[in-house]
């Protein structure tokens, strides 16, 4: 949710009227993503080196973190969504934790959107955490080590792959965001801010993400056409060589790529 700051300089006020319009702009994403279909929503609100912030620009997000969950919650609750947060809850001061238990409570029942808000989260601090607590002398299985990166973020609705992750604001990098979840990420980039963003915004991000043809490692359709239109013939025999092979390969344990628009997907902004 990059760009609160710059939409805020841009109109002469302090970075906190950026996050106070942010926050709008977190209501309408919400709404839009539960009307969409969407799965389960991530937002990354306050990453761990954010505590590097100015004092009063980090108690400003924390006051508005406690007012977005005491207003949003009950509209949670009629939408059916369902609000958790991730990442350390003993750097938080008390009335944040008790609202983050009150939101996550009341709305445990949400089944059209599991939206989850990102405070104090670091993903490196979680693969630590999560390889501390292994006491194994050998190496967890991804699902092991999955549930101990769940549960060192309280992930309670386990650990979901993200399908599609938006940046705003025109960054191009992760900011050790869900590193482990990106694995297979698809990745946009705009340069809205986030305070501008919408539902248009992410409907063109959505359309872009069906256009993208999710392999995973495996072969999809366009990985068996030629790009030239009259590829030499060597060059043709070893791709239809590579196709064969490929088919060949497939066991019933490897997993066949995924369709591009799988119905309910995980995003990140
Ligand atoms: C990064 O942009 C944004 C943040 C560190 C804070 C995000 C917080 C909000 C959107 C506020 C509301 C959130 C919730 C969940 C109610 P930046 O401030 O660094 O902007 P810049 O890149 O223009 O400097």
């Amino acid at each position: 949710m990059d760009g609160n700051g710059r939409w805020a300089l841009d109109r002469g006020k302090p970075r906190t009227a950026g996050h106070r319009a942010g926050a709008e702009a977190v209501r309408r994403t919400v709404e839009a993503a539960a009307s969409l279909g969407i799965g389960t929503l991530t937002l990354y609100a306050f990453s761990s080196d954010n505590w590097r912030r100015p004092a009063g620009e980090v108690r400003a997000l924390m006051r508005l973190f406690r007012a977005y969950l005491a207003r949003e919650t009950a509209r949670c609750v009629e939408q059916g969504v369902r609000l958790s947060v991730i990442g350390r809850r003993d750097r938080l001061d008390l009335p944040l934790r008790r609202a983050i238990e009150a939101a996550e409570a009341a709305t445990a029942g949400g089944r059209t959107l599991h939206l989850r808000l990102a405070v104090d989260y670091s993903s490196r601090d979680a693969l630590l955490q999560a390889a501390g607590r292994w006491r194994r002398p050998f190496p967890p299985s991804r699902a092991a080590f999955a549930e101990l990166i769940a549960e060192a973020i309280h992930a309670t609705g386990g650990l979901p792959d993200v399908d599609l992750l938006i940046r705003t604001g025109g960054e191009q990098r992760l900011s050790d965001f869900l590193l482990w979840e990106c694995a297979y990420a698809e990745l946009f980039f705009t340069p809205r801010l986030w305070p501008d963003f919408g539902p248009a915004d992410l409907e063109a991000a959505l359309t872009e993400y069906r256009r993208r043809e999710r392999r995973f490692g495996g072969l999809g359709p366009s990985s068996l056409q030629a790009t030239s239109p009259e590829p030499p013939p060597s060059v043709a025999a070893s791709a239809r060589r590579f196709a064969d092979s490929a088919d060949d390969a497939v066991q019933d344990d490897c997993p066949p790529a995924a369709s591009p628009a799988p119905k309910r997907i995980s995003l990140t902004a």
